[in-house]
């Protein structure tokens, strides 16, 4: 984005090609020059200073219960239009405040939990190089639909127990729901397909956990099923909904890390170089990729409790953007916050979020990265991109930041 001149008002349009493109000119004029900004186009208030969006995202006056008065507000027969969606999404310990948060989150995490996670490795290892293989002899690829895409899709269905054959339909179904979670405007119908695949998504789930009923296995479904603590157990909705849950976000988010971190390796080489020299760099890299352009570029919460921030005064029932992207690129916390440094350590980032619903995938998310980045760079000695970087197009969505495609000429090691 062409820099504005420094009296041009403040117009955030995060639907405009450039913004997606280049969102950062934008967030470093709002953090400088109105860091609790309201927004008329997003109808809510837009923080993006590192202190604000962490202290936000402790904050109890801050509700994550963000749809359901959305769904409570729906006519009758607009209700009835999203019903599907309504029933499990109001379920996702994302969209819930404690107790009922605390309660989900406790019965999921005994499941998904760092060991069953940190378990996967060998799995993830061998999915990367299969991926992999299958591209050898090629000198084009789409990052994003040969490797970035379905690879934390078939790590988190290994995990669930989903056979592998099912990858195309887990694909559709996740982008069909993110019309509707990731987007702010309503035209093209696309909360009918949300809707449409939030219903096919539970009677396929339905269908996997009748199966496993039957006959259990080893996967965490089967957990899930199994599942009880301290005589609570999730309920056949509940268990739906987190597994859904589970599912969209241990992919979409994953996949713009391999693909935005692979991006910016390539708009600085010497970094890149550098992680290819020292391969032991991998979990730093990591953390600093998520830092520079994280995949989840805000987080969404609601006033529950009316309150004054920096002079401005928060009403209830307002929504409130916390720009993580902005948060992570604060010149206050990082020293040159637009450069990619793979050493750079310092605090930590906030593309996890913070707190309470604080990613419970994230484990599994750095996992992937720190094995699927290097294992890129050594298969391919030379990696380029394959159009100019205007050309890329990104999501149009106002939470997930990646793209559609990353095409890429590459030549073996
Ligand atoms: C790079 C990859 C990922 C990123 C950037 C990411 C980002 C986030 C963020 C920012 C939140 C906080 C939402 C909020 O504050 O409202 C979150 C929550 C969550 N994430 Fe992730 N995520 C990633 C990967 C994963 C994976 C692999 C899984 C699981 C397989 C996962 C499962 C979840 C769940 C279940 C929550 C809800 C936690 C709660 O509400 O307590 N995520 N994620």
């Amino acid at each position: 984005m062409p820099p504005s001149p420094p009296d041009a008002p403040l117009d955030l349009r995060p639907e405009s090609p450039e913004f997606r493109r280049d969102p950062y000119p934008m967030l470093a004029r709002l953090r400088a020059e109105d860091p609790v900004h309201w927004s008329p186009r997003l109808k809510g208030w837009v923080l993006t200073r590192y202190d604000d969006v962490r202290a936000a995202l402790l904050d109890a006056r801050l509700s994550s219960d963000r749809l359901r008065p959305f769904f409570a507000a729906l006519a009758g027969e607009e209700a009835a239009r999203i019903a599907h969606l309504a029933r499990y999404l109001s379920l996702w310990m994302v969209f819930r405040d404690p107790p009922d948060h605390t309660r989900l989150r406790r019965l999921a995490g005994r499941v998904f939990s760092l060991a069953a996670m940190s378990a996967m490795r060998p799995a993830v290892e061998a999915l990367v190089e299969r991926l992999l293989d299958r591209l050898d002899g090629r000198r084009e690829i789409d990052f994003v639909a040969d490797f970035a895409g379905p690879l934390p899709a078939l790590v988190v269905m290994a995990m669930l127990g989903v056979p592998e054959e099912e990858l195309a339909r887990v694909k559709r179904l996740s982008d069909e729901l993110a019309l509707f979670i990731g987007s702010a405007r309503t035209e093209g119908g696309k909360y009918a397909r949300a809707e449409r695949a939030a219903a096919e998504m539970a009677d396929f789930f339905a269908a996997l956990i009748a199966e496993r009923r039957r006959a259990p296995g080893a996967d965490l479904l089967s957990a899930l099923v199994r599942l009880e603590h301290e005589g609570d157990r999730l309920g056949e909705d509940e268990l739906l909904a987190t597994c859904i849950l589970l599912l969209f976000a241990g992919h979409e988010t994953t996949t713009n890390l391999l693909a935005n971190g692979l991006a910016a390796l390539l708009r600085f080489p010497g970094e890149m170089a550098k992680l290819r020299a020292q391969p032991a760099l991998a979990p730093r890299a990591v953390e600093e990729l998520l830092r520079y352009d994280g995949p989840s570029i805000a987080q969404v919460r609601v006033v529950a409790v009316a309150h004054e921030l920096r002079g401005r005064r928060l009403a209830a029932g307002e929504r409130v953007f916390l720009m993580l992207n902005a948060a992570n690129r604060d010149p206050e916390v990082y020293d040159e916050p637009d450069r990619l440094r793979l050493e750079r350590g310092g605090p930590a980032h906030l593309a996890f979020g913070f707190g309470p619903h604080l990613c419970l995938g994230f484990p599994l998310a750095r996992l992937e990265a720190q094995v699927a980045i290097p294992a890129v760079l050594r298969r391919w000695r030379e990696i380029a991109l394959a159009v100019p970087e205007e050309a890329i197009e990104w999501h149009d969505s106002l939470v997930f930041r990646g793209m559609t495609r990353l095409p890429l000429a590459v030549a073996p090691a």
